[in-house]
């Protein structure tokens, strides 16, 4: 079992995957490769976006929906695309 730490005020939406296995492609058996992901507080993942195995999402970043996280997100930094890159900063009105 592979953990899949969560913090608060975290929004996953509809469709998200956070995949925490691998294999390896490099062996015949392909062995399983399992690293943690990390969400902390204030982050946003968009819908049938994926966040890949051992990224942390730092606080308040956001992936857009349809996304694929293969390196962490930065803090509230804005992230799009395949492989996810940054787009934006994010900025919080009250
Ligand atoms: C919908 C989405 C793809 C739009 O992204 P986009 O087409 O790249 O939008 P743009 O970057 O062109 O945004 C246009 C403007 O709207 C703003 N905007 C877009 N989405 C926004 C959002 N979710 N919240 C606040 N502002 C948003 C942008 O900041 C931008 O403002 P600016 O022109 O002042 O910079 C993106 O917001 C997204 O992935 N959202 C997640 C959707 C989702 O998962 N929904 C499930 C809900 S449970």
């Amino acid at each position: 079992m592979t953990d899949v730490n969560i913090g608060s005020h975290v929004c996953i939406s509809q469709g998200a995957m956070l995949c925490t296995g691998n294999h390896n492609y490099s062996s015949p058996g392909f062995e399983l490769i399992a690293r943690p992901i990390i969400i902390e507080d204030g982050v946003w993942i968009g819908a049938k976006a994926l966040v890949g195995p051992g990224i942390t999402a730092f606080s308040h970043s956001v992936l857009t929906a349809g996304s694929i996280a293969t390196k962490n997100l930065d803090s509230y930094g804005i992230y799009q695309g395949n492989p996810a890159m940054l787009a934006k900063t994010r900025t919080i009105k009250p």
